[in-house]
Formats: C-alpha cells, structure tokens, sequence
C-alpha cells in the first residue's frame, strides 16, 4: 500500500477537486475553490510527512522520473505535461468569456428631491397626493384614473396591471407588474408620480444603464390626470401606498 502513496496522493488531490466542481450548486467562486484546494494540499502533504516511510515513497516516483530512472519517454512525456498543464490552467484563466458583462440594476433608485413637471419645480419629499381624500369623490376619481390607465397604460402594464400587455413581452425591462409586493406597496405616491410624470427617461444617471420603455407621461397627461391614473392603479392592483410617517426616505430599495 506504501508504495502507492504518491498516486493515491494524487488521486485523492483530484478528487477534492472534481467534488468541489461538480458537486456543489450553484459553482463556488474561484477563489474560494482555490483556498480548499491549498487546505487539501496542505492537509495531504502533511500526513504524507508525518511518516518516514510514506514520505520516501511518496517522492520515490518523483526522484524516478527526474534522475531519469524510468523509460525516455515517460520522463518526456511528465516533462511535457507539466508546462501544458500550467499554460492551459492560465489560458482558462485569462480567455474573454462570451457572457455579456454583468450590469446590475437597482429596481428603485433613490428619486431626486425635486423634478420639473410642465416647466413647473415639484419637490418630491413630503409630496402626498391630492386626490386622496376620504369623501365619496375619491371613488369617481379611481374611475376617471381607471379610464386614464385603459387609454395610455394597459398595452404594457396589462389588462390586469400584472405587468403582461400586449407589448410588455418586447420590452427590456418589462413594464412593471403592479401586483407584485415588490413594486407599489413599497413605493410612496409621491414616487409613483414621479417616475410616471418623467417614465424611463427621468430616471437617474446612476440607476443606469437603462432602456425602460416607459414614456414621459408629462407630455401627455395633466398632473391632475397623473394622479388619478396613480389612484387607480393602487386600487386596481389591491395596493397601499407607503406613507411619509412610516419612513423619511421616498420609496427605494
Ligand atoms: C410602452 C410601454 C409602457 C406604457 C404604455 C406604460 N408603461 Fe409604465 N413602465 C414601463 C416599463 C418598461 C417600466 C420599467 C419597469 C422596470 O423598471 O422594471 C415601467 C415602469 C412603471 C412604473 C414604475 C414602477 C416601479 O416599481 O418603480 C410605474 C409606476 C408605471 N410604469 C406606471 C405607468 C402608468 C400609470 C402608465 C400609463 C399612464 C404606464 N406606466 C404606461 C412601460 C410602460
């Protein structure tokens, strides 16, 4: 069995790593793998030490190979393979990979303090909507936003504001879905306002890179018409807008 240290060694060595690669989802990053590796190196050469006899038959096959004890071409062939080896772990390495660059994407930027609505300066922090209000007008007002979202939002946002129009699938990112928890439950109406008044192309330079489709309603509605179809879709999604007393910052995340 002694006799046999170096390869077992070896094999044990190729083990830990083949397990590491193929075992574990999803992959562990390189350098992590790499930090397991240099712990199994050292773990094995360790108790390949510990012992005398292990330890001279661990490098007999080494010693073999280099003083030239074994056939020419087994000696070429190792003294080949060992530069192959090291020029081909630095290729995988360094080739370019075809994956398109990673691009993070903050879903809700931090909206700016302020935005020109129709030449007009609105203040985003403590804004409320005005059209909220406890009297029976608020529910003709969800109808008329209601009527809004159907004329202008619904082809991308969905007959059932779930994000799925009839055009939502060609957009990158998609129209965003209402129904989600993550979307207009988390947001305070002063946010929603802001980013349905200046759509896809008021959002912020460091939330790029962007290419939402959403366009700047501003041109095409009034801020009362804002408003209400902002009013809609809170009612028709089943959403409650955050409010400015559970937090100072305007909807992010
Ligand atoms: C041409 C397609 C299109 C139309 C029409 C459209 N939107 Fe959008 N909307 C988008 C896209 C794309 C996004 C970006 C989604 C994202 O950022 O993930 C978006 C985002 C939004 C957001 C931001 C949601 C969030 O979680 O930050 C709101 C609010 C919104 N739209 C409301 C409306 C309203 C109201 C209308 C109608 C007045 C409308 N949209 C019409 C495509 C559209």
């Amino acid at each position: 069995m002694i006799r046999w240290t170096f390869f077992i060694a070896l094999g044990l060595w190729l083990l830990v790593l083949v397990g590491l690669k193929l075992l574990i989802a999803p992959p562990i990053p390189a350098s992590v793998l790499t930090l397991y590796l240099v712990m199994t190196t050292v773990a094995i050469v360790l108790f390949v030490m510990a012992n005398e006899d292990r330890w001279r038959a661990f490098q007999a096959p080494l010693r073999a190979v280099f003083e030239g004890r074994v056939p020419r071409f087994v000696q070429a062939a190792v003294l080949i393979a060992l530069p192959v080896l090291v020029m081909g772990a630095a290729y995988l390495r360094l080739a370019p990979t075809h994956d398109a660059p990673f691009e993070p994407r903050v879903v809700h930027p931090e909206p700016p303090s302020g935005f020109n609505l129709k030449g007009k300066r609105i203040s985003v922090s403590g804004l409320k909507n005005p059209l909220r209000t406890d009297g029976p007008e608020l529910a003709a007002r969800i109808a008329e936003g209601k009527n809004i979202y159907y004329r202008n939002c619904f082809f991308c946002h969905g007959d059932s504001l779930a994000g799925d129009g009839h055009f939502a699938g060609v957009f990158r990112p998609i129209p965003a879905n209402f129904r989600d928890v993550g979307t207009l439950s988390m947001l305070q109406e002063s946010y929603v306002f802001w980013r349905v008044a200046t759509g896809g192309s008021g959002l912020p330079k460091g939330a790029t890179p962007w290419n939402s489709a959403m366009p700047v309603w501003q041109d095409f509605l009034s801020e009362d018409e804002i408003w209400k179809v902002v009013l809609y879709i809170y009612a028709g999604s089943g959403s409650t807008p955050r409010t400015w007393e559970e937090g100072t910052h305007a909807g992010h995340q």
